[in-house]
């Protein structure tokens, strides 16, 4: 069948990935011929495997952690929200070239716009904390959306200093990060800490402005100590679940030719 359509995420580990009922809720919901299931390939399987599911007929795929770099250096053509995060997230494998793009930012920008839509993003500062691949994502959608001013703050400064290219990014010292709260219009959790399993996210909020928008891309917990520390303080805040939700439609669009709605029954479907 030529117009079935196969996708798939390649991870290492792979088997907690959420985007298979994500993709395959669409798949079902939109009447669409496709399948997408989720493949473990380790790094020094990925060329070779990423070759024979091609030959198998497979177009669309998904890479997470750790392949989000090694599969650049695989595609044909890369665009340019991938080059500047540094890291592809999406392939579409057309007339046998592997297209790569990162849709990570459009992910984390949709995520905030669809649960507030009033919010500004050139309003002010924006407070990142972490330098890891999910805050250059973070940061390419920021000064795509016209944020004035980045202050960045990550444990290792000189990772931060790495991706201070644009000058309207500062970095500052981890242990300066609750001094600069008051500035913030926006204050974003990039860092594994909150997460299920991780420490805390340690954070004197007594100077955030509860103008401020907050939101932390770790999803397990949903509510995170940090978003309920935010919310005591009346701030707005926006959990991550809908980053990992919006990230996924600009790929299912590339692969199955529609652009797919987050509604309640999936945000029900992947929390649950
Ligand atoms: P991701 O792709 O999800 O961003 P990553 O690239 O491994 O993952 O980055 C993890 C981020 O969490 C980094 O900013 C890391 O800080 P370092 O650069 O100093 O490693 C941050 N992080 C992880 N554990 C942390 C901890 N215990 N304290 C402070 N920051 C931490």
């Amino acid at each position: 069948m030529s117009n079935f359509i196969k996708a798939a995420v390649i991870g290492h580990p792979i088997k907690h990935s959420k985007s298979p009922l994500i993709h395959n809720y669409w798949i079902k919901k939109y009447g669409l011929a496709g399948s997408y299931e989720a493949i473990d390939l380790a790094p020094d399987e990925l060329e070779q495997g990423l070759h024979d599911l091609i030959a198998r007929g497979f177009t669309g795929f998904n890479f997470t952690i750790p392949h989000k770099q090694a599969v650049m250096a695989l595609c044909d053509e890369v665009d340019r929200s991938a080059q500047d995060i540094g890291a592809v997230n999406s392939v579409h494998v057309c007339d046998g070239k592997l297209k790569g793009f990162n849709t990570d930012a459009f992910g984390f920008l949709h995520n905030i716009k669809a649960a507030c839509p009033d919010f500004r993003f050139n309003a002010g500062a924006a407070i990142v904390l972490g330098a890891g691949g999910a805050a250059r994502a973070v940061i390419h959608g920021l000064l795509e959306e016209g944020t004035p001013q980045i202050i960045l703050s990550n444990r290792t400064r000189t990772k931060a200093e790495a991706l201070a290219q644009d000058a309207r990014i500062k970095v500052i010292d981890w242990d300066a990060r609750a001094q600069i709260l008051g500035e913030a219009n926006l204050l974003v959790n990039t860092t594994a800490l909150g997460m299920d399993g991780q420490p805390a996210l340690e954070i004197d909020l007594s100077n955030l402005p509860s103008t401020a928008l907050v939101n932390d891309i770790v999803y397990a917990p949903l509510h995170t100590p940090l978003l309920r520390a935010a919310k005591k303080r009346g701030c707005t805040v926006v959990t991550g679940i809908g980053m990992l939700l919006h990230q996924a439609r600009p790929a299912f669009r590339e692969w199955f030719g529609m652009m797919p709605d987050v509604d309640e029954v999936l945000k029900g479907v992947v929390i649950s």
